[in-house]
């Protein structure tokens, strides 16, 4: 047996955090991708070859799921840096799931995925794996308790690397902080990101990327509410929008790693130069990609 299966990278576009607890989000697959390829070798033995995974516990662990005692060697490679948050230990876990039992149905790779995240993280909503195993632009509700393709053909989106790597598990913690402080708070800021999501995923239905841009902004401030924002990501945000960006906003747990806005096409390239000028990177990557799929 020699099989390769790719699984895609994610952006959260709206709802995290919010997401943790209940509340839904809207995140998007990206064109980057991360390929397992496993060989059957000799009874026993298992040999992982990973340089772009910095945590092999997530092979080890789908491995030990659906592996059935076979000798394997294994392989990856990734078309994205891990350095930009797009989720590569998501993604390595459902292609590794999915080429250890390719027939497998994607709500059952999905479980069994969220599983193994969140056994290791100890935390997490579950939209990475979703992202992944599903593909596209997904309405998620924590744990995948619903999880809805949205018809959207492409988004106007520019994205920007803020120079620094995020911590999502210590950020996520920095919330269950600040909720303990002051429950009645971060309650309303929850409840208020859900409402501007369930908003905007009627507004990216129709293609109104102007009023999903303001929804952005607006979730920008309860994620700087609530503390996850950073002084980078905000000299990226506010020059995004002073450069005519529909909305900005940042990505995933905030800290660091990626922000991301929508922009009408006559205005993506002066968007993307300010980024530059203020020291972001812009990152090339379109939302929308296929979920995972076997290769050969
Ligand atoms: O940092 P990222 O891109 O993995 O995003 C984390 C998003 C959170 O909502 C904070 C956590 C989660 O699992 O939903």
């Amino acid at each position: 047996m020699n099989i390769t299966v790719s699984a895609p990278g994610k952006l959260m576009l709206l709802g995290e955090h919010a997401v943790v607890y209940g509340r839904p989000c809207i995140v998007a697959a990206v064109n980057e991708r991360l390929s397992v390829t496993i060989e059957e070798i000799d009874e026993g033995k298992i040999i992982i070859d990973a340089p772009q995974v910095k945590d092999t516990r997530f092979v080890d662990a789908a491995i030990k799921t659906w592996g059935d005692g076979r000798g394997l060697r294994i392989s990856t490679k990734s078309t994205f840096s891990g350095k930009y948050g797009l989720g590569s230990s998501s993604a390595v876990t459902v292609a590794t799931l999915k080429a250890l039992k390719p027939s497998v149905d994607n709500r059952t790779l999905f479980d069994a995925a969220y599983r193994i995240v969140f056994d290791i993280q100890g935390k997490g909503s579950g939209f990475d794996v979703a992202a992944a195993v599903y593909g596209g632009i997904l309405y998620f509700v924590t744990g995948g308790k619903i999880i809805e393709q949205m018809k959207i053909d492409s988004l106007p989106l520019v994205v920007g690397y803020s120079g620094v790597k995020a911590d999502t598990v210590t950020l996520i913690e920095q919330v269950v902080q600040k909720k303990k402080e002051n429950p009645q708070k971060v309650e309303r800021i929850f409840d208020a990101i859900a409402k501007l999501v369930e908003e905007a995923k009627a507004n990216m239905l129709e293609s109104d990327w102007e009023r999903v841009g303001k929804l952005m902004d607006f979730n920008q401030e309860y994620l700087r509410d609530l503390g996850v924002s950073s002084d980078k990501l905000e000299q990226l945000i506010s020059a995004a929008k002073s450069a005519g960006a529909y909305g900005a906003k940042l990505s995933g747990a905030g800290g660091g790693d990626c922000m991301i806005c929508l922009v009408s096409e006559d205005k993506r390239k002066a968007v993307e130069k300010v980024i530059q000028e203020v020291g972001g990177e812009v990152v090339d990557i379109t939302a929308n990609a296929e979920g995972v799929r076997v290769e050969q």
